[in-house]
């Protein structure tokens, strides 16, 4: 059997260094490439490559830079890694403004392309990039037993309030909102355009709960305490999920509990 070979972008902290350790983790033989947009900051990251030296690869990615996503994608080929069973696209903003936008008086155009840039857009090229070796990938995450196997898998960190059907009464953060619609429609059209061919691509969107991390911390007030996730509960399910994931989910919108969320 091949080792797992695993890719979480957004790894410097919060959800996505909770995916790094998790993996980690779970198999011993499991080989991460976690990236971040400033390594040399990222101190909790490098402490845990220090406990995990062959097993942890921490490289650039600032999402908004097109070049690093391709850098990072040729240097991983020529380091020879030849495949790629899983993509974990984590990094995310609430708003680049660290406010709320609540109301259509917050809306800037700066605010939109942040916003769009790190949820959607380079969630989308690291796919693009990334493919390749995607394909190449063992199924080793995602279920073995189905009909019609895969090769790799992709999870795009999204979040509930990108439903358009759920927005119901409350409105409000247009570009966090609009950027996960957006990143959601990008999980549709890749799974169908990857799950063409011999060694298909299964990829969903995942929305992982309301978790105490920096992102959400500020809005936890109006959130009941038993309602809140760590990042390792949050993470342990999302892994489950995937666990179980055959070519039959993909192109879904799913809960942290595998319950599926409308569009
Ligand atoms: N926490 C929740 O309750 C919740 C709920 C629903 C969905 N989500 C989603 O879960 C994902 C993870 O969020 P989190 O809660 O773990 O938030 P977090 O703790 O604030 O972490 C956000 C991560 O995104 C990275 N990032 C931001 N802009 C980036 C860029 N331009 N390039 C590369 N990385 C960038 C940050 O890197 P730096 O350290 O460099 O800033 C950090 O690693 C996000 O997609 C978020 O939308 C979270």
């Amino acid at each position: 059997m091949a080792s797992p070979v695993a890719l979480v972008q957004g790894a410097s902290r919060g959800l996505g260094l909770q995916f790094c350790r998790s993996l980690l983790r779970r198999s011993p033989t499991a080989h991460v490439i976690a990236t971040c947009r400033n390594p040399e900051n990222a101190k909790e990251l490098l402490a845990l490559q220090n406990e995990n030296r062959n097993r942890l690869d921490v490289e650039k990615i600032d999402l908004a830079l097109p070049r690093d996503i391709q850098g990072v994608a040729e240097k991983v080929k020529e380091s020879g890694v030849s495949k790629l069973d899983l993509l974990i696209n984590c990094a995310g903003v609430l708003h680049p403004s660290g406010r709320g936008e609540t109301s259509l008086r917050d809306v800037s155009i700066e605010g939109l392309s942040t916003t769009l840039t790190t949820n959607a857009v380079g969630p989308l090229l690291m796919a693009k990039h990334f493919a390749p070796l995607l394909s190449k990938g063992s199924g080793e995450y995602g279920s073995k037993a189905q009909s019609k196997p895969h090769a790799g898998v992709i999870v795009n960190i999204s979040a509930r309030v990108g439903s358009i059907l759920d927005n119901k009464g409350l409105g409000g953060w247009y570009s966090y909102r609009m950027s996960k619609a957006a990143l959601n429609m990008a999980t549709k059209n890749l799974s169908i355009e990857l799950a063409r061919g011999r060694s298909p691509v299964i990829c969903v969107s995942v929305h992982p709960g309301t978790v105490n991390t920096d992102l959400s911390r500020p809005y936890h007030k109006s959130v009941p305490k038993d309602k809140i996730f760590t990042a390792e509960y949050s993470v342990e399910c999302i892994l489950k999920l995937v666990d179980g994931l055959t070519m039959e989910d993909t192109g879904k919108f799913l809960a942290w509990d595998g319950e599926p969320i409308p569009f």
